[in-house]
């Protein structure tokens, strides 16, 4: 298996670059955000908790997320590998995830750091919300607030993953090609 982890702050292209990447190297795209939108469209009760932290910048609670993840995860037993885009997001996710691959006698493989100036992501994402109908990208308080969090409680992770030696710094500003060659090399030489 190979396992992939596409770490960065909100609007730092995660999801443009993850669907790529996932095509390229033949792995499941799993994206939290996605998936929370998709239950907000359908109405779910997952949908419905989401709603209330997504909609405040908030992230939803640990507990919640784990257990939506590991059911995505085995739902593809039979996966090449995954690309995880906005998971793990906290110290207990990220420590969740490890458990759940050890499971499939896998680990997480490679962390891409995609770094992208904090000027510049608000910028992307007030764009994004002319045409996005996100909730979350609408205001700019909330879009402060989904970096306020990153900082606070996702950041960390870096270190949690540097600290194993499978962090690829990648800069995030440049062309979608450009940057998406550099994950591309990253990934390879994992
Ligand atoms: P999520 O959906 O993960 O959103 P996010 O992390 O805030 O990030 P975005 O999806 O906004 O940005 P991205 O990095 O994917 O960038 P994109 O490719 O879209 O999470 C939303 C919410 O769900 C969270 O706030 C939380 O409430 C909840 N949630 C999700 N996961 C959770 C978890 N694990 N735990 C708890 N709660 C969770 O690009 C952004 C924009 O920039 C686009 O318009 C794009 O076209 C543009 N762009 C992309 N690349 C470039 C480039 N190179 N140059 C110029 N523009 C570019
Ligand atoms: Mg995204």
């Amino acid at each position: 298996m190979l396992n992939v982890i596409l770490f960065g702050p909100p609007g730092a292209g995660k999801g443009t670059q993850a669907v790529k990447v996932a095509e390229k190297f033949e792995l499941v795209h799993l994206s939290t955000g996605d998936i929370f939108r998709a239950n907000i469209k359908g109405e779910t009760e997952l949908g419905v908790l989401a709603k209330s932290y997504i909609d405040k910048g908030q992230l939803v609670p640990d507990e919640v997320t784990i257990n939506m993840l590991r059911g995505e995860v085995e739902k593809n037993k039979t996966a090449k590998g995954f690309i995880f885009d906005g998971f793990p997001r906290t110290i207990p996710q990220a420590e969740a995830l490890d458990l759940l691959l050890k499971d499939y006698n896998s680990a997480v493989d490679v962390v891409v750091s995609l770094e992208v100036t904090e000027e510049e992501l608000i910028a992307r994402l007030k764009n994004r919300a002319l045409t996005s109908g996100r909730t979350d990208d609408a205001d700019e308080n909330i879009i402060k607030n989904r970096i306020q969090v990153y900082k606070d409680e996702t950041f960390p992770l870096k270190d949690y993953y540097t600290r194993r030696g499978i962090v690829k710094v990648v800069n995030g500003i440049g062309t979608i090609e450009q940057i998406f060659s550099d994950i591309c090399t990253a990934v390879a030489g994992e």
